[in-house]
């Protein structure tokens, strides 16, 4: 198997050397545009082999992706963060940009290959990605719902008190602070209902906590974070090569699930050596379903930025 991430940055070094770390490849390739910047990550990381104890090979390319033919699975991370002054329109604009270039590159070399998107706007740039390389949609996969479903379960286990492996938790809709949906009622500990055990103000806490769980982190860290993204990335890759047919919630293209058409958005999928294999279609209730509508109209407004 072989695995290649683009983008050496802090999402994608973590997501690559947890990638090594459990071994999910033989060979592992990161790409970046910053000169050495990828060749350096992936040395840095080949140093940690006999100390953590895994066999990957892993080796950095500085754009030239000849070297990742034969990719099973890539995952993009490449991408700017919004800069002071820059509108959204205008980071959608640029990153657009190079998630397009970056697939078209991998697929390239490696038409066979499964793409997870991590870049932001995650849902944008996973219909992007769709659209413009007109792979089959189960062959692209964003990575949103499966990190902020992780975040919704470490402020569950927070307040009551558990562990987060017992718990059962998804996040749906868009990977966005006011479009993401905690799905409370449906979260489960050990086959007990979280409602059961958490008051109503308290799980409205819980669920506002991990709309903003990403945008508490960049208020500490003065940056957005990695360790969460990045291991949510590996996950998704982990699933897909080791055929799991796990249900990992993720922004797939919908042709008629949860009342949606021409849309990529979270929702519960099956991931295998398919990429992803099935729609999970829970059952909602009328406000669950307006919020995922709702949701759904503000992705669908940030796709209209996109230039097709
Ligand atoms: N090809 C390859 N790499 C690129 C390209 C390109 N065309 N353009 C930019 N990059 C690289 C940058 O050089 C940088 O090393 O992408 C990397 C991005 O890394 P960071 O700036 O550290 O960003 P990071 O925190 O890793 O986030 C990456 O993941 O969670 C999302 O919102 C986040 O969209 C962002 C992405």
């Amino acid at each position: 198997m072989k695995v290649t991430v683009v983008g050496a940055g802090a999402v994608g070094t973590t997501c690559a050397d947890n990638i090594a770390r459990k071994e999910l490849c033989e060979e592992l390739v990161i790409v970046d545009i910053k000169d050495g910047y990828a060749q350096g990550k992936a040395l840095d990381l080949t140093q940690t082999t006999s100390l953590l104890g895994f066999d990957t090979k892993i080796t950095g390319s500085t754009g030239d992706y000849s070297v990742t033919a034969g990719t099973d699975v890539a995952v993009i991370t490449s991408g700017v963060p919004r800069k002071p002054g820059m509108t959204r329109e205008e980071l959608i604009g640029i990153n657009a940009g190079i998630v397009k270039d970056v697939a078209e590159q991998i697929l390239k070399y490696s038409p066979n290959a499964i793409i997870v998107v991590i870049s932001n706007p995650m849902d944008t740039m996973t219909y992007l990605a769709l659209k413009s390389t007109g792979l089959p949609k189960n062959k692209i996969i964003g990575m949103g719902g499966a990190l902020d479903s992780s975040r919704f379960k470490t402020y569950l286990s927070l307040a009551m008190g558990v562990s987060q492996g017992d718990l059962q938790a998804n996040v749906i809709g868009g990977h966005g602070d006011t479009t993401m949906i905690p799905l409370t009622r449906l979260a489960t500990w050990q086959n007990v209902p979280v409602s059961d055990v958490l008051s109503q103000e308290e799980l409205e806490k819980v669920a506002a906590d991990t709309m903003v769980g990403g945008a508490t982190l960049t208020k500490l860290l003065g940056t957005s974070a990695w360790y969460a993204p990045g291991a949510a990335g590996a996950a998704v890759v982990e699933a897909i090569i080791r055929d799991e047919k796990k249900v990992i919630p993720c922004s797939v293209y919908l042709e008629g699930e949860y009342g949606q058409s021409d849309i990529c958005i979270g929702v519960p999928v099956v991931l295998g050596k398919n990429g992803w294999e099935k729609v999970i279609e829970l059952d909602l209730n009328d406000e669950e379903k307006a919020k995922f509508a709702k949701s759904a109209e503000a992705v669908r407004n940030m796709n209209n930025e996109l230039s097709l």
